[in-house]
Parts: C-alpha cells; structure tokens; sequence
C-alpha cells in the first residue's frame, strides 16, 4: 500500500511548524555563548531593549525570578533554560529577545552586551575526572568534580574467572563518536498562551507530545488540562526531538509576558550545536574464546562523554539506555560492563539517534571486537558468527545481562544475506584483487535489537511509565478513526495504523483515518522513539480494533438472531456458521450500533473502544549485513561498492515502508561510519556546526541499498510484529567499518576508529597511531 500522507508531502503541502502563522505572532531569537566555559560578569539588555521593533528582552536573572531559569532534563539532572551564573558549552542559551519580526529579533541579539570571565574548559573527556580538572557544575550542591555516574551490568567474578581460564584474549580500544541526528527540519515551537482563558496551545517539534504537556505542567505549574501540545507535521526527529530543549520554554514564557503568539525556530548551526548530540562512547572492549572459536565472554569498560548536563533520554532506571545489550547475538558463559559517565564543557544530550537508547554502541562494540577476535584466529568472520549464535530452539534467551530475547533464528537470516551477496564469490574476488594490490573489503554485521520500551513497571521517563493509549471510533456509514499516542516524524504511521486496524476489523485502509500528535485529540502515551511506535503502539491499535470487534460481534449475534458462539468471523463481515447466505458487514453493524433499534441486552449504543497497552517485554528484531568497499590506495577514499541487509522485524505490515525505514537507516549508517563527526577544538569550540564542516551523506555516498527478509514473529505482540525504523541505523556502521578494516588487512590493521575519512584511512594504512 502506497503511503496516505505522502500526497500532501510530495505537494508541498505538509504543516511544519514554521508553517504556523497567527495574528499578531512574534518571533523570539536567542543569544548563545560564544565560549565554552566562562563565568557571566553582567549582561546589558538595554541598547536591544530600546530596538523599535524589540518588545522584550529577557535574561536568565528574570527567569530566576520567576523560578524557571533551570529546568529538569530527562534524566533527572537539571539544565539551565537560560544562563545565570555560567555557561557551560559552546551555543549555550543566555538570553532572548522578543520582536516583531525574525529578522529585527535576530538583529537586537548584537546589541545585548555580555561580559564573560573565561574559564579553562573541560574538552577532553578522559580528561574530566583529572584532580584539580574545572569543576563544570558548581551550580550543584557540594560538587567537587565532573562525575555524573557509575553504572555496571552482568556478573565481573563469573566473566574474570572466564577471561582467566579462555585460550585466547583480544582487547581493543574503540570509539563511537559524537554525532548528531540532524534532521531535515530544526527545532522550533509557537506558544500561544491565552491569559483570559489560562490556557496554553503550543506547537513544537516534539516526538513525545504528551509526555512534554505533563512535564510543562509540573515545571510551569500551568494546569496540564489546560495545555495544547501540537506536534504538526515534523521533518525528522530521529531522537532529537524527544528532549524539551531550552527555546520551547522560552516561547511558552514569551507568549506569557507579551500576551501574543510567539515563534521560535533554530537555524541549522543552533540546531548542530545545541541540541541533543548522540553517541560520545570511549570503549575498551574485551572477548574470550577458544582456539577453535567459541566465544566464551565479553568484557566493557565505558567512559561516557554527557555535555555539560546529563540529557541522556532513556528509561529512568537505564542510565546508559540499553547498553546491557553488548552481548549482541552469541550464546556467552559470561558478560560484564562498568560504565563512568562525566560532564563535559559541550552540548547536552545522549539522544537515542534512531536507536532504542544506546543499542547503536552497543552493537558497534560487540561486532567490531568480534571481528577483531576473528583476525586473530584467522577465521572468517561469517564462520565466527554463526559458530557462536544463539540459536532458534533457545529462545526466550536470557542473555547474561539479563535481556529475554523474545525470538530469533539467526542463521537463516545470515545464510540468506550471504546467498543475496553472492558471499564465496566477493571472498574470491578479493583474493583476486588482494593480489593485484587492489584494496577491497568485505564486512559482516549481525545485530540484535530490543525495542517497544516499556514494560511499565520495568521503564518510565520522570516517573510516566511507558505505555501507550489508542482509541478507536467507528462512525454510524462504516467509516473509522484511530487517536494514537505516538507521533510520526515520517515513518508512514497514518499509513501502516490505518493497516494494522483493517487487518482487525475489515474496514479499508482507506476508510480510516488515523490522528496523532495533539495531546487534545488523542489518548496519553509516551511518544515515539526508539522504534516503539510498531511495538507498543501498533499492538495497541490492533487490540483496540479487537476490542471494537468483540462489541461487533454481540451486535451482530442481535442482528442475525444467533448465538455470539454461532459467529464465524471473516475479515470485515460476521457469518453465522453454517449458513453462507445469513451475513453482516462490520459497516452495518456500524450503523445499527447507532441506528434506531434495540441492542442486544446490556450493549450501550456506539462502536468504539479506548485502551492503554502496556507491553509485556521488548521486541527483538535482529538482521545481518554485508558490506563491500573498494579503497583507493592512492586517496584513502572509501567508496561503499555493495551493500546487503536482510532484516528480520518479524511480522511485516507495509513492506515499502520497511524498505524506505531500511534505505535511510543504512544511510545514515554510511555517514556515521564514513564522515560525521562533532568534534571540538581544545578551548571547548565545536567545529562540527554547519552542514559544510558536519558532513552528511547523499545520494551520491550510497550505493543501491540491496534488501531482503526472514519472519520470525514476536511471541507476546498481538500481531507478532518487532520494530524496524532503526534496525538499519544500528546494524549498519560495523557492517562499513569491518569492511573497511578488513580492506586494510594487508597493512596490517585490526581497527580503525569512526569517522573514516580519507586522512584516517590513510594513516591507518601507514600506521600512524589513532587520534586519542
Ligand atoms: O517508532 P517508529 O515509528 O520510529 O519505528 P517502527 O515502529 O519501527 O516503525 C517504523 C515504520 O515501519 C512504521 O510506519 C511502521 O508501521 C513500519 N513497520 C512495519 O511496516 N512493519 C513492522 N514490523 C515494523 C514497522
């Protein structure tokens, strides 16, 4: 089925939220620090003040007053909406003016006159801990020192005795670096605050629109029923737009002091340098085995780079998101990790960039250091895989961390993304062209998921559990909406819910219209990320149309004068068994749900049906890659030749859409592996702010994405279906990064370290020691 929204997309006629426009609405522009790290002496306001077109200027001394200068992070940490005694990284928010127009607000931001006292910046995270280091947040009582947490998984004893007694042991340090989601559109919001009716309506780029409303409430303290939160249409979020960034309570407070609609919308230099970064992961990874290869354990230890506040977004009780992961695909004996996370002088974040909260490290770690025990061993890298997967009659698997793998079935999956490849083939090729002193590579990754967070009881953010609502109306002509409480930032949701509801209850996708993103019109939810909207929210939809149907069926009993048990039910109409001619149409019992006429005893009138799902564990979709690169032996430029993912999200709702979701995370995946990066000077300045410096892939950098598919069903979802909108992202920089290295095997090259650019290609070629 071909995508409901995409006829508006493809015209021009999507509703972002810069596409807002209200009567007398002005526009808000923010000062941002120029420096890292550096202590406020004053700010003069006046001289933007006195701007025609200004009509307020505030500080963070004014938000001070009102008790809204520090607002809480996802984490639990506070982070300043504005400065008011230091800044903390580069692009940090200090002030905000109000005006007429975007143009006057951004040139009243020059005349702000701001004195700073620069203070030695913290850059260099294993630097952070050092004694005597600068203390970032002295705004928090008694802190002496830049720690943030210490945080461990599995069992260290049970996992040294293993490394003690295994034949063989491979170490290797790797980074995942700091990148940033980058979506299409900026963040930016509209606040309208009402002051004759206390009400607030706020547009925003927000995945997690309800989530947002409860957190406005609690921090404001405006009565949360009288907060709109509209997530209009979005041009990508990939994570970054879960947080509440500082420029949103700014317009809400704008809104409020000037009694007008109030628009803020970031530029794409604010948006690289202030907003949830990804990744910034240092890790030593460890791998036991035997010499024949049977993987006994893993071992991890992590230094974890947060910024200057902690705005990691994850369950609350997973400070390093899903991380405990790392134990990727393989039956192990043992499995240990010890993490320290620090403050740092650079944007907050640890945004879960499409991925479910850190399992895109996780995977990186575990497929790269797998690679490198197969270098080792002199063992091909397939052969390892499979050698050690967990395997179909083990599922549920308790790995050694203590995630339950709901299903999988591993090696069909990889033999089908060998066969795809043409894997014994490319192996000849290569050996070919290694001979001719030509530089190619072929590169595996296997990966495991866990996404569809909650359960509740086991995953809440700031204490909301991670459940979703639906609710399902079906009008008296047979016609059906679906309110969901996930958001779509383009994943094809008004497409694939409206199929998942058919599928249940018979009417036409086209038939039903499915509402999201406006806490007004749809039931409460924790929001979309992490692939959770197919996991939870799906199975809420399909439950829900269950609900609707089981009511169908008692009226249908009345309107055929039979028992509920005589029912057969074929999808869209009831049938009473045993007599083909003695039918209904889910569209007539609709309009008899509603029409005159009695009901059966005990039925109230309607067709429709709320729920809250609260899913029952997390969906673990799994895929293997296989990546050919050629490398210029003159340039070190990489160039992706093929590459092969076959996927398994178990049941598939709209194979185009997966398609597209796999097509974008794969890309995505070449710019991680191959060419993005933030990185920071050592005074603290990031150089990754503009699309020049940070550079994302396109159609020119990829090649065509080859695809294919195995099902293997989750057991607990109503409908078996596993998430797939990040599966690509996760599974496919180790798939680019073991093919490079496996290209420069001839030099000698265990590992190389993301980004690999030409210069970083090149110096591993020659043996130049990695940048630290
Ligand atoms: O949470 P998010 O929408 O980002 O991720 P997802 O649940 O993995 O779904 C991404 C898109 O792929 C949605 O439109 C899904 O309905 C669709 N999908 C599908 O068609 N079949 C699946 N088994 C999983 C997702």
């Amino acid at each position: 089925m071909l995508r409901k929204e995409d006829p508006r997309f493809i015209r021009g006629m999507g509703r972002y939220c810069d596409d807002i426009q209200l009567p007398g609405m002005l526009h808000l522009a923010i000062l941002r620090s120029p420096v890292a790290h550096a202590r406020i002496l004053s700010i003069d306001t006046s001289a933007a003040e006195a701007h025609p077109k200004v009509k307020a200027v505030v500080t963070g001394a004014a938000l001070a007053e009102k008790g809204l200068a520090w607002m809480p992070t996802l984490s639990g940490d506070v982070q300043a909406v504005l400065a008011t005694d230091k800044v903390r990284f580069q692009g940090q928010e200090v002030a905000f003016v109000v005006a007429e127009d975007r143009y006057a607000a951004r040139d009243a931001l020059e005349l702000i006159e701001v004195e700073y006292d620069v203070l030695d910046p913290v850059v260099d995270v294993r630097r952070a801990l050092d004694p005597g280091a600068p203390v970032i947040r002295d705004d928090l009582d008694g802190k002496r020192n830049n720690h943030i947490f210490d945080w461990e998984t599995g069992d260290e004893a049970a996992t040294e005795a293993v490394f003690a007694s295994a034949d063989v042991v491979v170490s290797e340090d790797i980074v995942y670096p700091r990148v940033h989601p980058a979506p299409m559109e900026t963040c930016g919001s509209v606040a309208d605050y009402d002051r004759v009716e206390g009400r607030l309506t706020l547009w925003s780029t927000t995945q997690a629109p309800h989530a947002h409303r409860t957190l406005y409430a609690i921090v404001a303290g405006l009565p949360e029923h009288k907060i709109r939160v509209i997530s209009p249409d979005l041009g990508g979020g990939f994570g970054g737009k879960v947080p509440i960034y500082p420029g949103y309570v700014c317009s809400i407070v704008a809104s409020i002091v000037t009694g007008k609609p109030v628009k803020w919308m970031e530029d794409r230099s604010e948006n690289l340098i202030s907003t949830g970064f990804a990744r910034d992961y240092i890790m030593r990874g460890e791998i036991a085995a035997t010499r024949d290869g049977r993987i006994l354990a893993v071992r991890t230890s992590v230094l974890a780079d947060h910024g200057a506040f902690n705005g990691v977004a994850a369950p609350v009780k997973y400070p390093a998101g899903f991380f405990g992961v790392f134990t990727g695909s393989y039956d192990l004996q043992a499995a240990y990790c010890k993490m320290t996370a620090v403050y740092t002088n650079k944007a907050p974040g640890g945004v879960a960039y499409a991925c479910s909260f850190r399992i895109t490290e996780a995977v990186y770690l575990i497929e790269r250091i797998v690679d490198c025990l197969a270098y080792e061993l002199e063992m091909d890298p397939v052969e390892l895989r499979i050698k050690n997967f967990i395997q179909a009659d083990q599922f549920p698997y308790r790995t050694k961390t203590g995630w339950v793998y709901d299903s999988g079935d591993y090696e069909p999956t990889m033999r089908k993304a060998m066969e795809l490849a043409g894997y014994d083939d490319l192996r000849r090729e290569q050996a070919e062209r290694r001979a001719r002193g030509e530089l190619m590579g072929i590169g595996i990754s296997f990966f495991t998921e866990a996404v569809g967070a909650g359960p509740r009881k086991d995953m809440d953010i700031l204490g909301l559990g991670m459940a979703d609502g639906c609710e399902l109306r079906v009008h008296p002509t047979g016609k059906a909406v679906v309110r969901l409480s996930v958001q779509s930032q383009g994943q094809g949701h008004e497409t694939t819910f409206a199929q998942i509801v058919a599928e249940e209850i018979g009417i036409p996708p086209a038939d039903i219209d499915v509402v999201h993103g406006d806490t007004d019109q749809t039931p409460f939810g924790l929001g979309t990320y992490g692939s959770r909207s197919t996991p939870v929210s799906g199975a809420a939809a399909a439950l829900v149309a269950r609900k609707v149907r089981d009511k169908a069926r008692i009226i249908a009993s009345g309107m055929l004068e039979v028992s509920v048990a005589d029912l057969e039910w074929r999808k869209g109409s009831f049938h009473v068994k045993g007599d083909p001619s003695a039918s209904v149409t889910i569209q007539d019992i609709a309009m008899r749900a509603h029409g005159a006429g009695d009901l059966p005893e005990g039925v109230e009138g309607g067709l429709e049906a709320q729920i809250c799902y609260n899913p029952e564990n997390l969906t673990y979709p799994h895929g293997a890659y296989i990546c050919v690169v050629d490398i210029d032996p003159g340039t070190a430029q990489v160039k992706v030749r093929r590459f092969v993912a076959v996927d398994d999200c178990g049941t598939r709702i709209n194979p185009m859409i997966i398609e597209g979701q796999v097509h974008g995370g794969l890309t995505d995946g070449v710019g991680m592996a191959l060419m993005e990066m933030i990185a920071f000077d050592e005074d603290g300045n990031c150089l990754g702010g503009s699309l020049m410096d940070y550079l994302i892939p396109t159609s020119l950098e990829v090649p065509d994405w080859e695809t294919g598919f195995t099902v293997t069903p989750s057991p607990h979802h109503p409908i078996g279906a596993k998430g797939v909108g990040e599966s690509a992202t996760v599974g496919s920089p180790p798939a680019i990064v073991n093919a490079v290295v496996d290209a420069l095997k001839p030099f000698g090259v265990r590992h190389a370290d993301m980004p690999l650019s030409p210069s970083r290609v090149w110096d591993a070629m020659r043996g130049v020691p990695r940048p630290p």
